[in-house]
């Protein structure tokens, strides 16, 4: 980028720290940080129970995919349940604090503002409509969500400006689980039907799809969220035929499998798609050390959940006093990896959103969240789709 002469006279030098700090009441807080933060100011959020913020609450759904009721959030971090699948918070909302932006809010909730992003994530969805269909809002239908709001953006901020805020967005998808838990493995009829790579070419089909849906839309930061170890949900470990207090090893292989295809789709995609990035982790070893090596990373217990009842927790009654032996929940959620027989306890949503906040490309790449967010290194204006004016400010990177 040519500036306009690198012989700064100290008239210049003041003129500069002028427009800064007019730069900086207008975005009405201080720091350079705030300034870059403000430049990628929305995340949306697609998925399932691992991000639903409550939108379930609002859905006619059974009972067990909602989660607006005792223990859910016990730990206080808002003032009630709010339908979060776990003890408190889950890993969007911290990514939401380190990126300086307000807990999103759910779609659903009635006169929420969407201007730093909206979660569209559902408790119990998949990739595949087929998936809990009829109680969940799956992700094509998270999609039309989409839509709907990036309409109501252009209506109200003007086309530029929401082509800014859309095309500087983080977008964050942590779905799957249920396709192979609920979808296939629990549903004969379909793993009759589908040899097991079969399936995961057809979910990772439809996943791919969804990824380039919201490329035409105008996205370009992806972060994903891969699966974990399956098998080692406490109610599958406890479902495992073998009997021997392992985890249920060909439901993980089918998470690693998926993995492993979401790994090369994303590669290829970033060759295809002119400014396409993105951040993934394996997510899958890291819960594996976790759960083997609780105490290396402050837990006291990798296997069982702290809220359930029967073999390691594993029935997922946590919560539903209507259960006939009833359920218990543990004294401290923190020592666990698993809070219920399904999902992880908040410490473990907080560590991995640390993880892919700030990991090296070494476990977290190409990009880790920081640098999507912040925009730093490479962010030439070239690899910036058709958004003509706002980027200026950027042209200066080394
Ligand atoms: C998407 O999923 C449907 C089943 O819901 C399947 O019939 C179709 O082949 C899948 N598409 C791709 C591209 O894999």
């Amino acid at each position: 980028m040519a500036r306009p002469s690198s012989s700064s006279s100290p008239f210049s030098i003041i003129f500069l720290i002028l427009l800064l700090s007019i730069n900086s009441i207008s975005s009405s807080s201080g720091s350079p940080e705030d300034l870059a933060a403000a430049a990628a100011a929305a995340l949306f959020i697609f998925g399932d129970s691992t991000i639903d913020p409550g939108n379930n609450n609002y859905i006619e759904t059974t009972s067990d995919m909602k989660a607006n009721h005792q223990p859910y959030g016990q730990n206080g971090f808002f003032d009630k349940p709010t339908g979060r699948f776990t003890d408190g918070r889950v890993i969007v909302d911290f990514i939401a604090e380190f990126a300086k932006l307000p807990i999103i809010p759910p779609f659903l909730q009635p006169s929420a503002s969407f201007v730093n992003g909206a979660n569209f994530g559902s408790g119990g969805a998949g990739v595949l409509p087929e998936t809990n269909q009829g109680l969940v809002i799956d992700l094509q239908t998270q999609l039309k969500q989409f839509d709907e709001v990036r309409s109501n953006l252009i209506e109200g901020l003007g086309d530029k400006k929401a082509r800014e805020l859309i095309s500087q967005a983080v977008y964050f998808i942590s779905i799957g689980s249920n396709d192979y838990i609920a979808g296939y493995v629990l549903n004969p009829k379909i793993s009759e039907a589908y040899r097991p790579e079969e399936f995961v070419s057809m979910v990772i089909g439809n996943l791919s799809q969804s990824i380039q849906a919201l490329y035409d839309k105008g996205a370009r930061k992806f972060c994903f969220l891969s699966l974990c170890p399956l098998g080692c949900l406490p109610i599958l470990r406890a479902a495992n035929p073998k009997a021997d207090g392992g985890c249920f090893e060909d439901i993980s292989a089918l998470a690693s499998a998926h993995n492993n295809a979401l790994a090369a789709v994303l590669t290829s995609l970033a060759h295809i798609l002119k400014g396409f990035k993105y951040a993934n982790s394996d997510f899958y070893s890291w819960l594996d050390y976790r759960i083997q090596h609780p105490s290396k990373y402050g837990f006291k217990d990798g296997v069982s959940a702290c809220c359930g009842s029967g073999p390691y927790g594993g029935v997922y009654s946590c919560g539903r006093t209507k259960e006939a032996s009833g359920y218990q929940v543990c004294e401290n959620p923190e020592d666990f990896v698993w809070w219920d027989s399904f999902h992880a306890s908040e410490r473990i949503h907080e560590q991995i959103a640390k993880t892919l906040w700030s990991d090296p490309p070494s476990s977290v790449g190409p990009y880790n969240l920081e640098k999507l967010f912040l925009g730093e290194e490479e962010l030439r204006i070239a690899d910036v789709v058709d958004v003509e004016d706002g980027w200026g400010d950027f042209g200066t990177t080394a």
